[in-house]
């Protein structure tokens, strides 16, 4: 018992949503740490089928808690229409859900500095989700923001909000967009605040009780490794820390008390938005992989591009999180295939070179180097035991597990929270 954390290995979509639904079933906590509603977890369960962006998946299990900790930036439209699309299951959970009164919000004029930051940048634009993500952490470190705290006392929001916008305003009319009025958003940001209020709860208490008293929490990553800040594909990343490191500032809780890391890695990989992808497959291949793996974006539907599993990357994600285990999801997606390519290592300019050692513009230039393997060419969708799986399929994540040295305790074979093979 203790806390486990599931991060995203590759860049965002690796099925993690699936995975964190399995595993809280056991957990008493379940709680986001950070990002926005940028990031969206698909869970098919019981009561239906959810693109969720803030709501951690804990909340469809009527034993578990789910919290929003105090590392995430919330859209508070979204936050709401979200608890609207969960009472409308039926489902009851007014004691169990927590929201961080230290979440900084996203504001209207977030999203428009993001579309004049992006349009500026022109051809080298980060190709971001456009849900003000960046704008908001930028404020929240610059000491900007505005947090759930201030929107409770209702003077303290107004003259916050009267400050920023003071500033925003300037920025916003230079780039000849409309300026914002304080009425429109004062009032609606409070008629959606009475709506949450309820959850508006500290849960630093809660989570410690439940630690010390070695209940399972489960720490929910957004988006994957190379998205991180600091380590990602930099410029092409999001705002927020996505490592493991990150995820105990995020929910509020001591390191001592994480015991397993869960890394979720697709068969496979893909990514949305610009920036370098080594191991990326262009118009058939990658068509056929965007097609079987249905690989649109959740939250914008965006096409993903798509390519091979890239040892290089999982290596690295590997180590800066320390994985105790990984998840290879979406191993059904390949079921067809004749041949399936890992990548191993890159070269540039003749010479192997590891991850961390490049820069983002070398990444561009790396020439990964495969590794061709027989397909299983027979269906894997459903299997839910280890051993009933092809031998070809077995020596894939063989191979896997020998590259990146860490052991896969979890294979996704389809999108159903049971087609899980725990191992
Ligand atoms: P932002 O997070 O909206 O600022 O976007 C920055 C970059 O991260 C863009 O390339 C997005 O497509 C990407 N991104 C952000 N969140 C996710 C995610 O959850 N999955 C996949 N890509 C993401």
């Amino acid at each position: 018992m203790g806390a486990t954390i599931i991060i995203g290995a590759q860049w965002g979509d690796e099925g993690k949503g699936k995975v964190i639904d399995y595993l809280s079933k056991k957990a008493s906590i379940v709680i986001r740490f950070h990002g926005g509603n940028n990031a969206g977890h698909t869970i098919v369960n019981l009561h239906g089928k959810f693109a969720m962006h803030l709501i951690p998946s804990g909340i469809f299990n009527e034993n578990s808690i789910a919290v929003i900790g105090n590392g995430v930036v919330l859209d508070l439209e979204v936050l709401v229409s979200e608890i609207e699309m969960i009472e409308k299951t039926g489902l009851k959970f007014s004691k169990r859900l927590y929201i961080s009164p230290r979440c900084n919000i996203i504001f209207p004029y977030h999203k428009i500095l993001e579309k004049i930051y992006e349009e500026a940048k022109g051809k080298n634009k980060t190709w971001t989700t456009g849900r003000g993500i960046s704008p908001a952490y930028a404020d929240k470190v610059s000491y900007n923001g505005i947090r759930l705290f201030d929107l409770l006392n209702k003077k303290v929001f107004k003259e916050k909000l009267e400050t920023q916008l003071n500033i925003k305003n300037k920025i916003i009319k230079t780039f000849g967009e409309k300026p914002l009025e304080i009425k429109d958003i004062y009032t609606k940001q409070l008629k959606l605040l009475e709506k949450i209020k309820p959850y508006i709860k500290e849960p630093f208490e809660i989570l410690n009780i439940d630690l010390m008293s070695n209940k399972e929490i489960l720490l929910e990553g957004a988006h994957g490794v190379f998205l991180d800040n600091d380590w990602g594909t930099y410029p092409f990343v999001t705002a927020s820390g996505v490592l493991s490191g990150n995820a105990t500032i995020g929910a509020g809780i001591a390191p001592k008390y994480i015991k397993k890391i869960v890394g979720i890695s697709k068969a496979y990989t893909t990514r949305v938005g610009h920036g370098p992808f080594p191991s990326e497959l262009f118009e058939k291949e990658a068509e056929r992989l965007r097609q079987l793996g249905n690989e649109f974006g959740s939250t914008t539907g965006r096409p993903r591009r798509c390519g091979w599993f890239d040892a290089e990357l999982i290596r690295f994600a590997a180590k800066i999180n320390g994985f105790s285990d990984l998840a290879i999801t979406k191993m059904d997606i390949l079921d067809s295939f004749d041949k399936i390519k890992i990548c191993t290592h890159y070269l540039l300019d003749g010479s192997k070179v590891k991850y961390e050692d490049i820069s983002t513009e070398m990444l561009f230039k790396v020439k990964p180097i495969y590794k061709t393997l027989t397909g299983w060419k027979s269906k894997t969708n459903g299997i839910r035991r280890y051993d009933d799986l092809p031998k070809e399929a077995k020596n894939y994540l063989k191979e896997i597990e020998k590259l990146i040295g860490v052991k896969i305790s979890y294979i996704s074979t389809g999108p159903e929270t049971e087609n899980i093979i725990e191992i």
